[in-house]
């Protein structure tokens, strides 16, 4: 029996990690990493470029390099090259070979052998759910697109159906939002509150700082190891986010809401007030207060 066979064990958290360290030939990614994710949660990792994001999602999928510790999803240990059943996973667009000569209908019905299946056949059902569900995502009438000629929000999507497909629980989701539109990107969120809202488990990386603070209960930051981890408002402070990104960055609160704005930005827009200050009260350039403002 293969592990896609096992059933789910019920109950269990969606990822249960502890004391996990992973590196790539002798050099450590992420170290210490314990974490557990309830089923029905909806997570957003954040973390600096080369904080171990993707690694981490990877190692979700039993494809990082190897790693110590115990690595549990939907109940049962993860061995490398097995993706584990139940789990949906939509990776970094620009980590994808957009050229591989595939159309849209075959990556989702081929899921993860899409590269290495020799000829496969699917049943007139199979081919209907596909259909079914890209008609849902917005992708009907696609399916025999090359994958190269897709947007980036319709390769969001395509991905998506992949995982839905496979009647994933776990859905996880490397960058959803980057690569996209705002409108697009407003969609593909949507479509995941939706998942999240039926009983999916959503886990996804961003760099967009406000959009977690804004959707999503709760921020996992991440650089090697958890530097923080709770709702947005407990979680994204100036100094966790230092910790995390060692970069200053102010966090703004206005009521509930929670805005996270680069702190040099902040001093510019001050600078840029100053000086229309000075503006305002002459004719042309003048007081000693004026802000040299860096461009
Ligand atoms: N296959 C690999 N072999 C060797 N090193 C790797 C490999 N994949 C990632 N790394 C290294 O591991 C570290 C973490 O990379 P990872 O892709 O997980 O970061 P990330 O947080 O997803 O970054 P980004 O925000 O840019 O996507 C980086 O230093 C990267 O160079
Ligand atoms: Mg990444």
């Amino acid at each position: 029996m293969s592990s896609g066979d096992v059933p789910s064990a019920v109950g269990s958290p969606a990822v249960d990690l502890d004391g996990v360290a992973v590196g790539y030939g002798g050099q450590t990614v992420l170290r210490e990493l314990s974490l557990t994710v309830p089923r029905g949660s909806f997570v957003g990792i954040v973390g600096p470029s080369g904080s171990g994001k993707t690694t981490l999602l990877r190692l979700l999928t039993g494809r990082a390099a190897r790693h110590q510790g115990r690595v549990e999803v939907l109940g049962r240990a993860v061995r490398p090259s097995n993706v584990p059943a139940g789990v949906g996973y939509v990776p970094q667009l620009e980590a994808v070979d957009w050229e591989f000569p595939l159309t849209v209908e075959q990556v989702v019905l081929l899921g993860e052998a899409a590269t290495s299946a020799p000829v496969p056949w699917f049943s007139r059902a199979e081919k209907q759910r596909a259909r079914a569900l890209l008609e849902r995502l917005g992708l009907g009438g696609l399916e025999r697109r090359r994958i190269r000629e897709l947007s980036g929000g319709q390769r969001q999507r395509m991905f998506l159906a992949r995982a839905l497909l496979r009647d994933a629980e776990l859905l996880l989701l490397d960058e959803p939002t980057s690569g996209v539109d705002l409108a697009t990107r407003r969609d593909v969120l949507e479509l995941l509150g939706q998942l999240h809202h039926e009983g999916l488990t959503v886990v996804l990386t961003t760099h967009d700082l406000n959009f977690v603070a804004a959707h999503l209960p709760r921020v996992v930051c991440l650089n090697q190891v958890i530097t923080a981890d709770g709702p947005p408002a407990e979680v994204l402070t100036p100094d966790a986010l230092r910790r995390t990104f060692g970069a200053p960055l102010q966090v703004l609160r206005d009521g509930a809401r929670i805005v996270v704005v680069d702190a040099e930005q902040v001093d510019l827009h001050d600078a840029a007030a100053h000086r229309r200050e000075a503006t305002y009260r002459g004719d042309g350039w003048q007081g000693d207060d004026e802000v040299e403002l860096p461009w």
